[in-house]
């Protein structure tokens, strides 16, 4: 299973949430990264910039981490994926790799929200937790990343048929209760 969305979108609340209750592994590419550059690996260094300008590490870098991460043997049931594929090149690499293991995409939610919501939203996490791509010009870089390249993939998973919108905006209980309900259905 696929969560995408734009930055601020709740990917990450959901995923873990989501993850549990189902009992599947969450992999979320931005954590990966992140815990990279916390631990000042070749990979983070790389990583960190283009994510402290919000913009996209490259679909190579990208694509091998997840090819890697994915050649692991703790994926047993299933897995949930989130913040990749975003471009058209990663979708033709998961495409790949599943291919390989003989394993199909079963469904793709797209969490929704607007886009002053999500700068709201971001804004007050830059106040907690102080991630370093959230500050409102990188903020609205990568909701503009969004819009221009990921949409795309948004659309060829509609194409599919295995795409499913969620309406982001409301309780995290309440939303996470609509993914629960577009898994079931
Ligand atoms: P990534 O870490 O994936 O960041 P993002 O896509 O910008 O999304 P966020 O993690 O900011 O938001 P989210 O949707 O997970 O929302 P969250 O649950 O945190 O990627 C970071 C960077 O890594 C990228 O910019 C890029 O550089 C690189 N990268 C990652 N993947 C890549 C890829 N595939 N290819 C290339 N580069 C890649 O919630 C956000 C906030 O809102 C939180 O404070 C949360 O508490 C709050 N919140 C959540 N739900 C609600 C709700 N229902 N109501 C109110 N507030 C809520
Ligand atoms: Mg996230």
């Amino acid at each position: 299973m696929l969560f995408i969305g734009p930055p601020g979108s709740g990917k990450g609340t959901q995923a873990e949430r989501i993850s549990e209750r189902l009992d599947v592994v969450a992999i979320s590419t931005g954590d990966i990264f992140r815990a990279n550059v916390k631990g000042e690996t070749a990979l983070g260094v790389e990583a960190k910039k283009y994510m402290d300008a919000g913009d996209f590490v490259p679909d190579s870098v990208t694509n091998k981490m997840v090819r890697d991460r994915l050649s692991e043997d703790d994926l047993g049931t299933g897995f949930l994926l989130d913040g990749y594929p975003r471009t058209i090149a990663q979708v033709d690499h998961l495409d790949e790799i599943l291919a390989t293991g003989e394993e199909k995409l079963d469904l793709v939610l797209q969490l929704t929200a607007d886009d002053e919501e999500l700068v709201h939203r971001l804004l007050g996490r830059a106040k907690e937790t102080g991630r370093s791509d959230d500050n409102e010009a990188v903020i609205r870089h990568r909701l503009d990343l969004y819009h221009e390249q990921t949409e795309a993939v948004v659309a060829k998973y509609a194409e599919r048929g295995i795409l499913t919108q969620v309406d982001g905006i409301g309780a995290v209980d309440e939303v996470a209760g609509r993914l629960i309900a577009a898994i079931e259905a």
